[in-house]
């Protein structure tokens, strides 16, 4: 029997969040990373973003070095530290190439800094203005998960092309875009009966509601299994779905990830396109490895989605997974981890009237998780 948890309809829960925290979007999402610009490469070549801005020594920042690249709404930053013992080396040193902030774009930063924090939340930085001849920008920033940081930007009176102490950074080698739009949502790891912490966290710091939840009988193999639940804002623009580590014969891939990463952190980061087949096929050109999806899954495709658009045989060709909520349905497929330690990976989504997610594709993700788990040894 399932356990899988539909608490209410999206669309009313989008309504049921509260909103003394009015969030725009995820403004950025910046990675702390050992070599800044050979990443920077990496993610315009692969992924088909573009250079925007530029901070390093020839902006006279002397410390640290961050290369901003952009594709339609989705922004990352990478930076790394020119020297041995600042904050960025040694959450480098730490936890490999991984999300340090996942910044919000908001009308008020300093309000938005003094209601989570009212609400429990723990300060990581109190409002700052920084400007420049464009114009200021106001940032503030709390900790969530982990190390990780959710900052508050604040950017109605600034022009400039990032933030102030960046340049704009204008490129001769402009890979072509591969149609990612926006980021549908950010999944956090965390540790042990850690998870309802954070949702509550999620819920009361940052006025969120639970839109879906899967515990450790929808997910689990013979061997491991996972617990999950989805957190939106108030305008389902920022889903976090939390996952933590559930009691199996064997390590669940979650404290795998808790294990490279050294502590709770960012999962994955999913990306939205609305031509995932054309999408993937350019990232199988550019030479991006997925996650392996067994032939079989397709084999009842038709009887879990009903009609789909898609030719299936490219959905079977390239591994796109297929599900369905109470509004549509939608199709992800998931990168292999792009840094060394097995940690930060991507997802490729596409939405076609679904608004949360389906089972069916959480069980496959996780399966496909725990093949190469296996191939690694860490099973
Ligand atoms: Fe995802």
């Amino acid at each position: 029997m399932s356990n899988i948890k539909e608490l209410k309809n999206p669309n009313k829960i989008f309504e049921d969040a509260q909103d003394f925290l009015p969030l725009l979007g995820i403004d950025y999402v910046e990675l702390y990373v050992g070599n800044s610009k050979q990443s920077t490469h990496y993610y315009k070549s692969v992924f088909g973003f573009q250079s925007e801005a530029y901070s390093g020594l020839e902006t006279g920042n002397k410390e640290t070095v961050s290369h901003v690249i952009r594709q339609e709404k989705i922004r990352l930053v990478l930076t790394s530290s020119y020297k041995k013992d600042t904050a960025v080396n040694k959450h480098f040193n730490k936890h490999g190439d991984g999300v340090k902030f996942i910044a919000f774009l908001v009308d008020d930063a300093t309000k938005s800094f003094e209601e989570t924090v009212k609400r429990g939340a723990k300060p990581y930085m109190n409002p700052v203005r920084e400007q420049d001849e464009n114009g200021y920008v106001v940032r503030s920033g709390i900790y969530t998960y982990g190390e990780t940081i959710h900052l508050f930007v604040e950017r109605n009176n600034y022009d400039g092309v990032f933030l102030p102490g960046f340049k704009k950074w204008d490129s001769s080698y402009n890979p072509q875009s591969i149609g990612l739009k926006y980021i549908d949502h950010v999944v956090g790891n965390v540790g042990w009966n850690e998870m309802n912490k954070w949702c509550k966290f999620y819920k009361e710091v940052l006025g969120f509601s639970q839109i879906i939840s899967f515990d450790d009988d929808d997910i689990s193999t013979e061997y491991t299994a996972l617990m999950s639940k989805v957190m939106s804002n108030g305008n389902g623009r920022v889903k976090f779905p939390i996952n933590e580590p559930a009691k199996g014969i064997n390590k669940s891939q979650i404290e795998e990830y808790l294990d490279f990463y050294n502590g709770p952190g960012v999962q994955h980061l999913a990306l939205a396109t609305d031509d995932i087949i054309n999408t993937v096929s350019e990232l199988r050109k550019r030479g991006v490895e997925m996650l392996y999806v067994p032939e079989t899954y397709y084999d009842t495709l038709i009887d879990r989605v009903g009609d789909i658009t898609e030719d299936i045989k490219y959905l079977k060709e390239y591994g796109i997974l297929i599900d369905r909520d109470d509004d549509g349905y939608l199709l992800q497929i998931f990168t292999k981890p792009l840094v060394d330690r097995p940690t930060l990976f991507f997802e490729i989504i596409q939405r076609k009237g679904a608004k949360s997610f389906g089972k069916g594709n959480f069980k496959a993700l996780f399966v496909a998780i725990e093949a190469e788990q296996k191939s690694r040894g860490t099973l």
